[in-house]
């Protein structure tokens, strides 16, 4: 079975921040995809993390399209500033809100990709309503908040369901924590093509690791499609 191209979005939460111009660029030479950038309120999810100002910050360091995830609530609020900080993909948690719909148009209306992303305790068909407006679903196999947890495998199901829900659409799913070359076959294989990596390429901070992470979780996941 082939799909939409396997995309690497490894995540700058767990990036070095005292060097992160570097770290975006090592994962850039490292042959990323894209560049997941994880924020985080402190209220939505329990930290905080990036907000607008980073975004501008590492636009001029990577051609690569920024991933933008908020995990903040509410979100719309907020749009036009990731937009014009520089996002390409602006992503937005069904759960932040009671008008997902709206918050999906306001993205677009910026010019940007919009994306819809499901916490592990919510079912796909809280996506069922959105789906011709959207250019991304992003399925959460850890509950959001921190790198390095364990991936939940019910996230499995829950990506053959989104794949069904997208039918022949050209939307992109995306599958987000706990994602390591040792399970991006099964992943991969259960619809997902947009792989976010935190701890498993960033691990240790050693630029001289990336390309190799990156690519053992590219093979893994094309292997499986
Ligand atoms: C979780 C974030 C993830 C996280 C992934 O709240 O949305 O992007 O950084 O990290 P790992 O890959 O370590 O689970
Ligand atoms: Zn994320």
């Amino acid at each position: 079975m082939t799909g939409r191209p396997v995309r690497i979005a490894p995540s700058i939460l767990s990036a070095d921040f005292a060097r992160l111009g570097d770290e975006v660029r090592a994962i850039d030479a490292g042959g990323c995809d894209w560049v997941h950038v994880d924020v985080m309120d402190g209220h939505f999810v329990p930290n905080i993390s990036i907000g607008p100002m980073i975004v501008e910050a590492i636009r001029p360091v990577t051609t690569k399209p920024l991933d933008t995830h908020l995990m903040i609530a509410p979100a719309d609020a907020y749009i036009e500033a990731f937009a014009k900080a520089g996002s390409d993909i602006i992503t937005i948690h069904a759960e932040a809100g009671p008008h997902l719909h709206r918050s999906l148009q306001a993205v677009r209306a910026q010019g940007k990709k919009a994306g819809a992303v499901i916490n592990p305790g919510t079912p796909v068909s809280a996506l069922e309503n959105v789906i011709d407006i959207v250019d991304l679903i992003l399925v959460m196999s850890v509950n959001p908040g921190f790198g390095g947890q364990s991936f939940i495998p019910d996230a499995l199901n829950k990506l053959r369901q989104a794949k069904a829900l997208i039918g022949d659409r050209p939307i992109d799913l995306e599958v987000d924590g706990g994602v390591t070359a040792e399970n991006a076959g099964e992943i991969a294989k259960a619809g997902a093509n947009v792989l976010v990596a935190g701890s498993s390429v960033y691990k240790g901070n050693d630029p001289a690791t990336y390309a190799g992470r990156i690519d053992a979780i590219r093979t893994a996941a094309q292997a499986a499609q």
